[in-house]
């Protein structure tokens, strides 16, 4: 291990950082929003555009995000959704999730300073603790997922950029041995929580559209097929629609 010392992220000197517009309060250790993430929350505006029959009969879309660390998903998509009139049981449009506190703990203040916290629900959750997806049941049945899951390959965490590693939570960046640890469990909840032909939008790295495909083929009972992917600003393929088919 280098003993230089290492650079603290300029996000986290400067207390703020900038996502889609939106201003939002950082602090280590959760993740900074990167810019590639702006284009998932694209695609899942334009998939929204793309269902005015939601829009209209519900005042927009139920989204779940897992793994909401700073809440620039949640937050940016709840910006530029249609607001709802305040009836009870229409006033939350996303439900975001995280099982880190401290993730947690700043989407709800990126909530509050952009005045978005009566249309969130924000869940302490983690997606792999068996049973726990029960006390998101109540919210659902969702129009959409999206996630920006941790999806880095655990062999390539140590190629990371020193500051990378020693101020960003490594459970925000860490996917296990193929990066698909989270992913995998995120696919499996979603027949749960997703409406007949609901979406699921996820960013992941250039070995995972083949890594998650060939795994969808070999768990048929899901009912999910991969049915788009984007390249991102390099060209590289980063983000994959998943869709519900069946029962
Ligand atoms: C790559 S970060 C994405 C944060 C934010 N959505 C963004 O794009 O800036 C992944 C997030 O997933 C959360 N996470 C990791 N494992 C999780 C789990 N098992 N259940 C729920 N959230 C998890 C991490 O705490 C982290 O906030």
């Amino acid at each position: 291990m280098s003993s230089e010392p290492k650079q603290v992220p300029v996000q986290y000197i400067l207390g703020e950082w900038d996502f889609r517009g939106l201003s939002l309060k950082m602090l280590p250790p959760v993740f900074i929003p990167r810019p590639e993430t702006e284009e998932l929350v694209e695609w899942v505006l334009e998939e929204v555009a793309q269902r005015p029959n939601v829009v209209e009969a519900q005042g927009g879309p139920l989204i779940l995000e897992v793994g909401c660390g700073s809440g620039a998903i949640s937050l940016s998509l709840l910006s530029q959704l249609p607001q709802i009139l305040a009836r009870e049981e229409k006033a939350s449009q996303v439900i975001a999730v995280d099982k880190e506190e401290a993730a947690i703990n700043l989407t709800y203040e990126n909530a509050q300073r952009l005045r978005l916290q009566d249309r969130i629900q924000i869940i302490p959750f983690d997606v792999t603790s068996v049973g726990s997806w029960t006390h998101l049941l109540p919210w659902g049945p969702m129009d959409l997922i999206v996630s920006n899951p941790p999806y880095i390959f655990h062999h390539d965490m140590e190629q990371l950029a020193p500051e990378i590693r020693s101020y960003e939570d490594p459970v925000a960046l860490d996917g296990g041995e193929e990066g698909m640890d989270i992913i995998t469990h995120i696919l499996t909840l979603a027949p749960q929580f997703l409406k007949d032909s609901g979406s699921i939008f996820l960013e992941v790295e250039p070995r995972h559209p083949e890594l998650v495909s060939n795994w969808l083929q070999s768990h048929p009972d899901l009912c999910l097929n991969l049915v788009a992917v984007r390249r991102d600003f390099c060209g590289r393929p980063r983000f994959l629609h998943v869709q519900r088919s069946g029962p």
